[in-house]
């Protein structure tokens, strides 16, 4: 007698509200005792159509109300047992405190306490929950055990995925996240594509259009995933970015849902890269987040190996990206089929951001031992050896352009991005761009070190109070010399030849900001750097 009311909207329960106040349904408080013992979803309606679900596991007796909130959803990890819980006169209410749990993104652990508080509608409840941001009103109906609680997936064994022989060079493009968040869809998405030809920047060779999470739509009856009403036709959008000479991407997570709490891959892996590949997805960014309820921790690995292999098998080039900082990625992930990894939890529109991610520590310093203190961060050049081609550290997407940085910080963001041969995903609105925005994304000169095709790692020259130097051997021979200047006044930054293995002097220097030649003197270069700011050097040695 378990009736699954999975697909019932809020409007039909309306109607049987209105039923049942016309007496033709019998009065719900006879339902016997225990009947709500059962499997239930909680889904609040978002307004592209898709549902924000959490999982619950009832036991009732009597008045009584136990059970769990189940991890499936947007738990992280283990059952919650639920506080509090009682069914009395057709209200159910009951209260889960969720623990915090220590992640990339949130270092600092909250509990979060929610309280759900539901009138019963035949056989559901008109629920709302309020608590945190996580406040909101839905449906509360039974749902299958293994929609619930979905069966653990086959585990195949620990491989190597063979290298996929895309992203030979720092992929670049755009993604929709850092600007946008939720707030985008289909047509904004053409947009973009448009802006991306008609600003130029498809011609520096930004060529992927990424949309970020909250694409994603329910699964049909065949378990295929949809776009929301955002993204009424994927395929239909994939071909109009390929019609202005573009690649496409998407964004999707190993475990049941995304970090926004929409549909995942979790037991859909082949099946779901078998639809990217028909619509023409050429580029697919796969974010851990909230895979560990589904997930030990010593299968972090093989999550990724799971859609890399699933990727591979569908025959189509598609570039995978890693979306998790986690310790030792960029150890394994060339060994999961991965073109690209994170190496830092989220980059902000902030100076603060951009200068901890770019000059550090802010990489995962070591696995956390029980009873050892926590290692220390490390920078992105410490892990700058992982990178080698078609294998490179993500420092996550560009901020450049969306507004709450100086031009100069902006300009070191860019370069030190460049420096580090990170990828160049811009992230902000490219149809409204200032001149000083297109300057710094246009700049091909500064591009062509990021693009680089010997792809050596950064050196470090020197690092003096708030003053760091780097240098970059090019593949021609050339020598990329950054100076730059982290303080709050303006510096005086200089290097002697010398000390960039440099015997005399360098035939020729040239300014990569200011587009010029540079006067050089018998023995080195000294620059005023203003503040949070760079000069960026290319010196001819042969
Ligand atoms: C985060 C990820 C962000 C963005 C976001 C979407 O985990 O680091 O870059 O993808 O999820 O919810």
């Amino acid at each position: 007698n378990r009736l699954h009311f999975a697909t019932r909207s809020l409007r039909q329960m309306l109607k049987c509200a209105t039923v049942l106040m016309l007496g033709a349904q019998p009065a719900l408080s006879q339902r016997s005792e225990g009947n709500l013992s059962d499997f239930w979803v909680f889904q609040m309606p978002r307004s592209d159509g898709s549902f924000d679900k959490s999982y619950f596991e009832l036991e009732q007796k009597g008045e009584r109300i136990s059970g769990s909130a189940l991890h499936t959803g947007r738990f992280g990890r283990g059952d919650t047992p639920l506080a509090e819980g009682s069914f009395r006169d057709g209200i159910l209410r009951f209260t889960v405190s969720l623990p915090g749990r220590v992640t990339p993104h949130e270092p600092v652990p909250k509990p979060t306490v929610l309280s759900y508080e539901g009138r019963q509608f035949g056989d559901g409840f008109a629920m709302s929950r309020t608590g945190s941001s996580r406040s909101g009103s839905g449906e509360f109906i039974r749902v299958k055990a293994e929609i619930a609680r979905p069966p653990r997936t086959a585990r195949p064994p620990l491989r190597n995925v063979p290298d996929n022989g895309l992203a030979r060079t720092p992929p670049m493009g755009w993604n929709s996240w850092n600007k946008f968040k939720r707030a985008i869809d289909d047509k904004t998405v053409r947009e973009i594509a448009d802006a991306m030809v008609e600003s130029g920047m498809r011609d520096a060779g930004y060529v992927y259009i990424n949309i970020d999470d909250t694409w994603a739509g329910e699964r049909d009856a065949d378990g295929k995933i949809t776009g929301n009403r955002k993204f009424p036709d994927m395929k239909a959008l994939a071909d109009y970015v390929h019609s202005k000479g573009l690649k496409f991407g998407l964004y999707s997570a190993p475990g049941p849902v995304t970090c926004a709490g929409y549909e995942g891959s979790y037991g859909h892996e082949e099946q779901d890269a078998r639809t990217y590949a028909e619509w023409g997805v050429d580029f697919l960014k796969y974010d851990w987040c909230r895979a560990s309820g589904v997930y030990d921790d010593d299968e972090i690995r093989l999550a990724f190996q799971i859609m890399g292999e699933a990727l591979q098998k569908t025959g189509r080039p598609i570039v995978y990206s890693l979306s998790f900082a986690v310790y030792d990625v960029w150890e394994w992930g060339p060994k999961v089929g991965a073109n690209l990894w994170r190496t830092t939890g989220d980059i902000q529109d902030s100076w603060e951001s951009v200068e901890r991610i770019g000059f550090g520590p802010s990489v995962a310093g070591g696995p956390e031992l029980p009873g050892q203190p926590k290692p220390p961060g490390q920078a992105q050049y410490d892990v700058r050896h992982a990178t080698s081609i078609g294998h490179w550290n993500d420092p996550d997407m560009l901020e450049v352009g969306n507004g709450n940085l100086t031009t100069d910080e902006y300009r070191t963001h860019f370069t030190l991005w460049c420096m580090l041969r990170a990828p160049l995903l811009a992230g902000n609105d490219l149809r409204h761009m200032t001149e000083e925005t297109r300057s710094i994304l246009l700049n091909r000169e500064v591009i062509a070190i990021d693009q680089d095709p010997a792809g050596l790692p950064m050196q470090r020259v020197s690092r003096d109070g708030d003053t760091e130097v780097y240098l970059r051997p090019l593949h021609d021979g050339d020598i990329a010399v950054a100076l730059f200047n982290r303080g709050d006044t303006p510096a005086e930054v200089g290097v002697t030849w010398e000390s960039l293995g440099i015997e005399g002097q360098p035939r020729a220097v040239r300014d990569l900001w200011k587009h010029e030649p540079v006067e050089v003197a018998d023995r080195g270069y000294t620059a005023t750097v203003p503040t949070h700011g760079v000069v960026l050097l290319r010196l001819k040695t042969k």
